[in-house]
């Protein structure tokens, strides 16, 4: 798998131990800033993250904000995103599961290291069920469209 991962600065704190865990489990992992622990406005790299995964196709992202919601909140406004704020393994795996999640976000002030572990191993490990899941899946983006996908 290849992933894309961005911070705000207090996600930064995480990135590299997150880097780590991602290339331990054999995958690849491209770093799209920042590269300090200066502030900055975490929709800027949440749209930064978004874009890389929609325009690099079966690719996965990473975003850590301090809660992890305004970084997800703000990724999951670019089209084909599927952004998912995760707090453990089960989250992680659910997500991927039942929500073809694209980009596991998470808050460097609510989980750990070790949670940070357990959930990019099951993000990593679990394949979209599809099935009556692909269905619903696709009514997400119909949110956004306004559509009404009987
Ligand atoms: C930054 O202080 C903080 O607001 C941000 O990282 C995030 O938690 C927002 O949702």
């Amino acid at each position: 798998m290849r992933f894309y991962i961005a911070t705000d600065h207090a996600g930064y704190a995480l990135k590299e131990f997150t880097k780590n865990c991602v290339r331990e489990l054999g995958h690849e992992i491209i770093d799209l800033g920042p590269d300090n622990a200066d502030r900055v406005d975490y929709p800027d790299f949440a749209k930064k993250c978004a874009n890389a995964v929609v325009a690099d196709e079966g690719s996965f992202g990473i975003l850590i904000c301090g809660t992890g919601i305004g970084i997800s909140i703000s990724a999951n406004k670019v089209k084909g995103i599927r952004a998912a704020l995760c707090h453990d393994a089960y989250t992680a795996s659910a997500t991927r599961a039942h929500n073809d999640a694209n980009i596991l976000c998470f808050g460097e002030r609510v989980v750990g290291k070790g949670v940070v572990e357990s959930m990019i191993e099951a993000f990593c490990n679990t394949k979209f069920e599809g099935g009556r899941h692909s269905g619903r899946v696709a009514k997400i983006e119909g949110c956004s469209l306004g559509a009404d996908l009987e």
